[in-house]
C-alpha cells in the first residue's frame, strides 16, 4: 500500500529545502543558456534543482518514478505506479530577469490520479498545497471553494501571444473574451497563474500549450477548491501530454467554453 502521508510530508520536506537552494542562488552568478529558442531560458538551477530531487526520491522511493522538464527523470511511457512530475523552476525567464514571479512546482500520481500537488513561491514563502480529498492549502490558510463571480467581473491570466497571430488557436476568438472581462494578467509562470486561480486572485487561466510539468501539481490543488479544468476543447487534460489548458471557477470555465472557444 502506497503511504501518501508520508510521500506528502518528504515532498514538502523537499520542496522547502529546494527553495532554500534557489534562495542562495541569488547571491551566486547563474550560468544560463538557452534551449529551443533564444527566448527559452535554462540555467544551472533548473538542472541542480532537478538533480535534488531526483536523488531524493531514489533514494527514498526506488519504485518511484520521476518526470522533470530538464529530462534527467525516468523514460515513462504508462501512467501505472508513482509518479513525481517536477518542474524544477517554473517561470525561469522571471526567475533571470526579475529573481521573483516563479516557483517549484512538484505533483505527484498514483496510477494517473493527481494525490499531492505542491507550488512553492519561494521569493514570498507562499506554499500552495493539496491533498487529494483534504482541501488545499496557502501555508496554512485552507482555500475555501471558488464561488462564482460574474464574468464582467472577472481577471483572467492570458499571454499576450495567444491575443496574436498564432498557429494555435484563431486569435480573433479570444478579441471579444478579453473585451468581456474585468482585466486580463500575464504572470509568466504556469504553476503560480494556477496558484492565483485555486486562490481567487485571478478567476481563469487560458493557454494553448503546457507540458505535464507546468500543471501536474496545479490540478491537484484547484481539483481541491471545485475548479473547472480542461483543455480549450472541453475535453480532459491527459496528466502525460502536453496540453491546451482552460482553468477557472466553474461558471467562468464553462461561459468561456461555451461563449468564446464554441465548445
Ligand atoms: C514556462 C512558464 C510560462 C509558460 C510556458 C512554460 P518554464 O515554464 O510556465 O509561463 O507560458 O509555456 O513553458 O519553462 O519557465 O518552466
Ligand atoms: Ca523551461
Ligand atoms: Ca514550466
Ligand atoms: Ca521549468
Amino acid at each position: 500500500m502506497t503511504n501518501w502521508r508520508d510521500i506528502d510530508l518528504k515532498a514538502k520536506q523537499w520542496v522547502s529545502e529546494a527553495g532554500e537552494i534557489i534562495r542562495q542562488s541569488f547571491k551566486t552568478t547563474l550560468t544560463i543558456s538557452t534551449k529551443s529558442n533564444p527566448n527559452d531560458l535554462v540555467t544551472n538551477m533548473d538542472k541542480d534543482i532537478e538533480t535534488f530531487f531526483i536523488k531524493k526520491i531514489n533514494e527514498t522511493f526506488p519504485d518511484h518514478k520521476v518526470l522533470g522538464e530538464e529530462g534527467q527523470g525516468d523514460q515513462i511511457d504508462s501512467t501505472e505506479g508513482v509518479i513525481w512530475i517536477i518542474d524544477p523552476i517554473d517561470g525561469t525567464m522571471n526567475f533571470v530577469h526579475q529573481q521573483r514571479n516563479f516557483a517549484i512546482s512538484v505533483g505527484v500520481y498514483g496510477d494517473g490520479v493527481g494525490q499531492i500537488g505542491l507550488i512553492y513561491d519561494i521569493v514570498h514563502d507562499e506554499l500552495y498545497h493539496a491533498f487529494k480529498g483534504k482541501g488545499a492549502f496557502m501555508n496554512d490558510l485552507k482555500l475555501p471553494m471558488l464561488e462564482e463571480v460574474e464574468l464582467s467581473e472577472a481577471v483572467i491570466g492570458l499571454n499576450a501571444t495567444w491575443v496574436m497571430e498564432n498557429h494555435r488557436i484563431d486569435h480573433k476568438l479570444l478579441t471579444p473574451l478579453v473585451k468581456a472581462v474585468r482585466g486580463t494578467r500575464s504572470y509568466g509562470s504556469a504553476a503560480l497563474e494556477f496558484a492565483y486561480v485555486a486562490s481567487g486572485r485571478i478567476d481563469a487561466y487560458l493557454t494553448m500549450r503546457l507540458s505535464p510539468w507546468d500543471f501536474a501539481a496545479g490540478l491537484v490543488i484547484l481539483d481541491e477548491v471545485g475548479a473547472g479544468t480542461s483543455t480549450v476543447e472541453g475535453e480532459s487534460i491527459h496528466i502525460l501530454s502536453p496540453s491546451s489548458v482552460l482553468v477557472g471557477r466553474k461558471n467562468i470555465h464553462t461561459k468561456i467554453l461555451k461563449n468564446y472557444l464554441n465548445v
